[in-house]
């Protein structure tokens, strides 16, 4: 099946990638994704990350979910932004843009289509950029000067790109794909993410000279503090319904007790 290049992709219909941002935008989850954007504007005081990773330890830890989070606060303000699959070992994102994976990355460097038609332009601003082609060396792709140019290309054309990428921790390309960005965000998942594994992938950045921009916890779990968080989520559903004066109170509720709690 042919790719339209300009053919709108729903992004939130997958399960497993919500952009909260776009569902429920009240929520305390969709505030947090624009803390972190705003985080990152002030990250770097005198040059704003253009091109951000966004890195873990482990498998399943976040990544994706955060890049296309991250990605849709950016064009939520009307920005110019590109999510890039550079997890060439287990490429996912094209699943939250319900394409298949090809006609990406790899296709555009070996000549075979151009970057235009690799380019999908999903339905809430955010455009995408896949794998396309399985590599069979993703490091020495990651880390060639066509990918440099590919992304010399990309700055000038995107006011923001979100790079996806491999674990850390399970195999070098993290540290190449860094080469190609301006710093990294780190996810950590409070259920699955253990210490020692968050500790020697942070070493790994720091020894690579990564810049890290700062650290996301994602997967929350709700055993900590239930009361807590049965009210967050009272929050999310009367924001669902469309009741958001009760939404805010619930919120000011989560405020309160969350004071209480330190
Ligand atoms: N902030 C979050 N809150 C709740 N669930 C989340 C959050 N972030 C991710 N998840 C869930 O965690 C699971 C793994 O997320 P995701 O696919 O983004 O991880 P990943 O680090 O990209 O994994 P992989 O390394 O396999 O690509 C998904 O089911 C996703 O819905
Ligand atoms: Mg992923």
């Amino acid at each position: 099946m042919a790719f339209k290049a300009k053919a709108k992709h729903s992004v939130t219909d997958h399960p497993q990638y919500r952009i909260i941002t776009v569902e429920q935008p009240l929520s305390i989850a969709a505030e947090s994704y624009r803390r972190i954007k705003t985080s990152l504007e002030f990250a770097n005081v005198d040059t704003r990350p253009q091109v951000i990773q966004i890195c873990s330890s482990m498998q399943g830890e976040g990544k994706s979910v955060t890049a296309l989070n991250v990605a849709a606060t950016y064009a939520e303000d009307g920005k110019k932004v590109l999510v890039v699959d550079l997890d060439f070992r287990r490429p996912k994102l094209h699943r939250s843009f319900r394409v298949e994976n090809k006609d990406g990355i790899t296709d555009v460097l070996a000549g075979h289509i151009k970057l235009e038609q690799a380019i999908k332009h999903g339905e809430h601003g955010i455009d995408c950029l896949n794998r396309g082609s399985k590599a069979p060396y993703p490091t020495a792709i990651l880390g060639s000067d066509n990918m440099a140019d590919l992304f010399k290309t990309l700055r000038k054309q995107y006011e923001y790109i979100i790079v996806d990428c491999p674990p850390i921790l399970a195999v070098s390309d993290a540290a190449i794909i860094s080469k190609l960005c301006d710093g990294c965000l780190f996810v950590v998942s409070q259920s699955k993410t253990e210490k020692a594994a968050a500790r020697e992938s942070v070493k790994t950045l720091r020894d690579n000279g990564v810049n890290i921009l700062g650290c996301v916890f994602a997967n929350i779990s709700a055993k900590r503090g239930d009361y807590y968080y049965s009210n967050k989520y009272k929050y999310y559903y009367q924001n669902y319904y469309g009741k958001e004066n009760e939404a805010a109170k619930a919120n000011e509720e989560v405020a309160e007790e969350e004071k209480k709690e330190n």
